[in-house]
């Protein structure tokens, strides 16, 4: 059997920054709240006209990705693009990405695991690469969530939190046996589903039936709905369970890990199982500061950005973990 590494890493954030303060100008909410609540400072969002959408910022991330792995795109065998938010209801990003990356009918999928989504990618990806089947792996996450957002007072416990961009790894089969990823680990648990969930427009709720049953617009079912503090519950616990599943798998301690990568859901949430694993502050990633949560793409930001940061260097062990919508959990251990 073969083991997969991670050959290159990629990020791109629209250049309009969002800051607490300009939320304030445009509904109830103020900088302490949001920074005591969630530790964000600022999001970056798209701009009318600025070209980008979730499958253009996922394109400029790959080709970043791409260039440092030095493996040419035509070698590119399969990407997956991991999004809850893509360009159309359908198509996926995926095939989207083929066509402006130009990669000759490789094949394309998009996986729908909301916060989870990379880490269920890189997963999907993985046994690609372990099986031999193929041998390069274009992983994406990207996510524009500023055009789908409830930017009123009604909508303001979840829309200060989401922002815009992208990440991306290119997967590929390594050389020097222990290296790469070492195991990855999925959860789900639908009973949470519409705890954190966005109904429509989807065949169950066309935009028609949507307004016809919310005549008073008060229950807005094409914004999305989370019970935050069922989700912070849920989080820490699963966070945590899944980290240690991991270790526990390779026969690793919470001292072997060298970097966490968590999904930046919150930084209350991050800081959190910091605390509960006793990990130090050099050992967890966090750039929820100043990007709010990516979902999809948050996890290939931060661990693009603690690369390039010098944070992971060869034969550490990099933990990646998320938690979110389904309700989905899970966690990658990587020796780099
Ligand atoms: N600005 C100012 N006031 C606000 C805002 C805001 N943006 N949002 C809500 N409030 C108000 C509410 O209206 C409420 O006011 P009231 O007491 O007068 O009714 C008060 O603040 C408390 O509201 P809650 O919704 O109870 O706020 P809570 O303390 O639970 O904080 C939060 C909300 C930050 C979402 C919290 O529940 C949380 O951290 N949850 C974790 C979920 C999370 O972070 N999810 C991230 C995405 S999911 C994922 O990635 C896994």
């Amino acid at each position: 059997m073969y083991q997969s590494k991670i050959a290159g890493l990629g990020s791109y954030v629209p250049e309009n920054v969002v800051t607490n303060d300009d939320l304030s100008k445009i509904m109830d909410t103020n900088d302490a709240w949001i920074q005591e609540r969630t530790g964000i400072k600022e999001r970056r969002h798209i701009k009318k006209g600025d070209g980008n959408s979730t499958a253009i910022m996922g394109v400029k991330a790959a080709k970043i990705a791409l260039e440092r792995s030095k493996i040419n795109k035509d070698d590119i065998d399969l990407i997956i693009f991991a999004t809850l938010s893509p360009d159309y209801y359908f198509p996926g990003c995926g095939v989207q990405v083929q066509e402006m990356l130009d990669i000759h009918t490789c094949p394309a999928l998009d996986v729908r695991n909301q916060c989870s989504g990379f880490i269920y990618a890189l997963s999907v990806g993985d046994q690609f690469i372990k099986t031999g089947m193929y041998k390069n792996i274009l992983v994406i996450g990207s996510e524009n969530h500023s055009g789908g957002l409830d930017f009123t007072t009604r909508g303001r416990s979840v829309s200060v939190i989401f922002g815009d961009g992208a990440g991306a790894a290119v997967l590929t089969r390594s050389d020097h046996n222990g290296q790469g990823i070492l195991s990855t680990h999925l959860h789900s648990e639908g009973k949470h589903a519409l705890e954190l969930s966005l109904k429509g427009p989807s065949t169950m709720h066309w935009v028609p039936e949507i307004i016809e049953e919310n005549p008073q617009g008060d229950d807005i079912p094409y914004y999305p709905y989370m019970n935050g503090q069922y989700v912070f519950k849920h989080a820490i616990q699963r966070f945590s369970e899944v980290i240690l599943e991991g270790l526990k798998e390779n026969g690793l301690d919470l001292e072997d890990i060298d970097m966490l990568i968590p999904h930046q859901a919150n930084l209350r949430i991050s800081q959190f199982i910091q605390q509960k694993l006793k990990l130090g502050n050099e050992n967890v990633y966090n750039n929820i500061q100043k990007y709010g949560n990516t979902t999809a793409a948050s996890i290939p930001i931060a661990l693009t950005e603690a690369w390039e940061e010098g944070k992971i260097k060869e034969g550490d062990i990099v933990v990646l973990a998320a938690f979110g919508s389904g309700f989905t959990w899970g966690s990658a251990v990587i020796r780099w």
